[in-house]
């Protein structure tokens, strides 16, 4: 299956059944998503909640915590608990979560109204800061007379750590959309020091499926450990970026194949967004789940790949490192310091002018900064220095040297690299 129905092309592999993407230029309406069976009357929660847990369905948010586990938990903290959908999606190498908003929103709106029948919640938000998605949702909220309980649409600025679940719960209480210490954990006390299912939209459009199909045909696709099929966004090597839906474990070789990107050309890749950090030719042997990627020593994350083949792995993390510099919230010593830091050494890397002891700073930052802060950027900075370092020790060296043949007609530069730019 295969759509342009937006500026990037969306393609299921055609190996399984789409459960996610649609064949269609359209936004799917009420009219066509109850066609498809959707908004189906749920008779026990307490079976559809069994039936989540067996499916061993994962967050697509970054994290790949069990739904399951969530939604007990939130269930078992009492009465008056929320559910926040979170579509606002601050990678900027992703796309997927924009793309269910904007074409299927009666999806994400069946998966959390499943979610709020599970765990008993009267009030639910629906979470973003793409106009067009904002758009779409309004759009679907007044196709329908109720969902049996209260959902409101909330808008933010768009930033790298608007999409962190406490920055979510801190804007919808009325403050900014910024990361706050935890705990408390939004399961305990969120909106309202209720208990807060933060739960990412392409997590919850999995919903419907469960709940028609149940957990041993979700199984089908996947593995073990990362059951079921994901929406990858997959950007770089000088070509269109493209949204796939895949089984999970497929082979990466089978995806660059589709992708239509020659092996030999890959020098890398950019992982899970810029949250994993680099991986380099290795990826070529790794198959799309979390375990793996893991194993590997690095992540899935929100499905996000950038793959790396003409631009200089150093140029690249040097700009990813400048990004979080800017980005960061600002809040945290440990982080608005630490980013600075790395972001500096990693300029002065990619301009050779960096010296080896700057080149000791940048791993020892990359070891004693991780786990700091009150939300996991710095995580995901320090990933960025260490897997550089790791990964690509002869393109650090040349760069050392000042002799990298990339970068000697100007090394490449991005103030967001690879991001998706959010046309409809
Ligand atoms: C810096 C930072 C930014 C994040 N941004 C997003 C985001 O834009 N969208 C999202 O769904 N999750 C984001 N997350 C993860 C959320 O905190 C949370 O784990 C997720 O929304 C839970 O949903 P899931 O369990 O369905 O994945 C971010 C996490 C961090 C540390
Ligand atoms: S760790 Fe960094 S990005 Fe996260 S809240 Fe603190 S300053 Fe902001």
């Amino acid at each position: 299956m295969e759509a342009t129905d937006t500026a990037f092309r969306t393609v299921a592999w055609s190996g399984c059944q789409s459960r996610l993407l649609r064949d269609s230029r359209d936004r799917e309406d009420l009219a066509a998503y109850r066609g498809q069976g959707g908004y189906r009357p749920l008779a026990d929660a307490d079976e559809l909640l069994r039936e989540v847990e067996s499916s061993g369905l994962v967050g697509r948010g970054g994290a790949a915590f069990p739904l399951g586990v969530k939604l007990r938990a939130v269930r078992d903290n009492g009465r008056g608990a929320v559910v926040i959908a979170n579509g606002e999606e601050g990678e900027p190498a992703s796309i997927k979560d924009r793309w269910l908003l904007r074409n299927r929103p009666h999806l994400v709106l069946d998966g959390l109204r499943l979610a709020a029948a599970i765990v008993g919640a009267e009030r639910a938000y629906v979470y973003v800061s793409d106009v067009d998605s904002a758009r779409s949702v309004e759009a679907a909220l007044s196709e329908l007379d109720s969902l049996g309980m209260r959902v409101d649409l909330w808008t933010v600025e768009p930033g790298y750590v608007a999409g962190e679940e406490t920055a979510a719960v801190r804007a919808i209480n009325g403050g900014p959309a910024k990361p706050s210490d935890k705990p408390p954990r939004p399961f305990e006390a969120g909106v309202s020091e209720r208990p807060t299912l933060v739960s990412n939209v392409e997590t919850l459009a999995n919903l419907p499926f469960l709940q028609r199909h149940g957990s041993a045909p979700f199984r089908a696709e996947g593995t073990a450990l990362s059951p079921g099929t994901f929406l990858a966004t997959i950007t770089g090597a000088n070509r269109p970026p493209v949204l796939y839906e895949l089984p999970h474990g497929l082979p990466f070789a089978e995806l660059l194949a589709l992708h239509g990107v020659s092996s030999e050309r890959v020098r890398g890749a950019l992982m899970g967004g810029y949250f994993a950090g680099l991986l380099n030719r290795a990826v070529l042997d790794t198959t799309l789940d979390h375990e793996t990627m893991r194993r590997f020593g690095s992540g899935l994350g929100c499905g996000a790949v950038s793959l790396i083949t003409d631009d200089c792995p150093v140029a690249v993390a040097a700009s990813v490192l400048a990004y979080f510099d800017r980005e960061n919230a600002g809040q945290c010593g440990s982080c608005f310091n630490g980013t600075a830091a790395m972001a500096a050494v990693g300029g002065a890397l990619r301009d050779s002018v960096a010296t080896k002891e700057d080149l000791g700073r940048l791993r020892r930052w990359s070891v004693v900064l991780r786990g700091r802060g009150a939300c996991a950027t710095l995580d995901a900075a320090t990933n960025v220095a260490a897997s550089l370092l790791d990964q690509f020790p002869d393109e650090v060296a040349d760069h050392l040297a000042g002799t990298c043949h990339d970068c000697s007609h100007g090394a490449f530069r991005a103030d967001r690299p690879y991001q998706v730019e959010a046309v409809s």
